[in-house]
């Protein structure tokens, strides 16, 4: 993904098959920054050029202005179609390792507890929640664990991935082989060099869509510990408020808030604190 996007921001705006405007790029950043709270900085004009140029092929428009038009006429469906493509999704098993044996050690401890839950709150493609799940499993020793794990995205397309559970081979390297052999079903035929995630690690995931934005989130804590990791950076300071001010009612009162590497969540230090490297706790328990 990442590397898709630096050949489109530095792709040739005269080669462009589409007239955008300055105006254009003013009226998407506005349009997503309101449905998704994403802020789109002004050096992503290529990048959102290139993803959205893909929705007027679609569509059948042939200027931006006419496209932009049509989907703010409530359009369900394009909206989805909008919110996809600007999306960036970037993400990798077991990825921010130091996190996943600091979440085995805080749920052995509530080993006592009926039921763990779990809430992964931009689970992109599906590499967050099902490293979650194996983590669990190792924790537990177990592979039914007393784990349930919501897996939530705004992301339609990258949610319908994820449910699948099916990954190509670039997606597996950085997988031990014990965990490959132990978690994972080798593809077979049209599937064949690609690996499918173990029903087991599947059957402790919900997967569903769900808009941090959103004034409200139609879901029950609380939650021993929630992911929310790489997502705020594409937010602006008061959004990232807003969404930390909503996950304290979520959260069980000594639960985990864990944050992507590049996030800090000083500016909220009444609501979190932090406990250690990108880990945070409630500020009031
Ligand atoms: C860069 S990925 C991070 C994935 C994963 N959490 C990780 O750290 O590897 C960001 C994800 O946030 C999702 N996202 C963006 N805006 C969102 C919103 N308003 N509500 C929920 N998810 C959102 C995107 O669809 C994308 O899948």
């Amino acid at each position: 993904m990442e590397l898709i996007t630096d050949i489109e921001e530095n792709s040739e705006s005269k080669t462009r098959e589409y007239t955008f405007t300055q105006a254009d790029f003013e009226r998407v950043r506005k349009l997503i920054y309101k449905h998704a709270g994403i802020s789109l900085s002004t050096g992503k004009q290529n990048m959102v050029y290139s993803r959205l140029a893909r929705r007027l092929r679609a569509t059948g428009f042939d200027n931006f202005d006419e496209y932009l038009d049509y989907l703010e006429r409530e359009n369900p469906e394009e909206w989805e179609a909008f919110t996809n493509a600007l999306t960036t999704n970037l993400t990798a098993f077991f990825r921010e390792q130091h996190h996943f044996p600091i979440l085995e050690k805080h749920i052995v401890q509530r080993k006592n507890q009926n039921k763990i839950q779990l809430w992964c709150s931009a689970s992109s493609t599906g590499e967050e929640p099902y490293s979650i799940a194996m983590a669990m499993i190792q924790a537990f020793k177990s592979f039914t664990p007393p784990v349930h794990i919501l897996a939530t995205d705004l992301d339609t397309d990258v949610l319908a991935k994820a449910q699948m559970g099916i990954y190509p081979q670039e997606k597996l390297e950085k997988i031990s082989k014990e965990k490959l052999k132990q978690f994972f079903l080798r593809g077979k035929g049209s599937h064949a060099g690609s690996a499918r995630v173990r029903p087991e690690l599947r059957n402790m995931i919900t997967f569903r869509q769900l808009n941090l934005l959103d004034e409200k989130w139609l879901i029950r804590g609380p939650f021993d510990a929630i992911f929310c990791r790489n997502v705020m950076i594409y937010f602006d300071k008061q959004t990232q408020y807003k969404i930390l001010k909503k996950f304290v009612p979520l959260l069980a009162s000594d639960g985990l808030l864990f944050a992507g590497h590049s996030e800090s969540f000083q500016h909220a230090n009444d609501l979190f604190k932090l406990r250690e490297k990108t880990v945070y706790e409630l500020a009031i328990r």
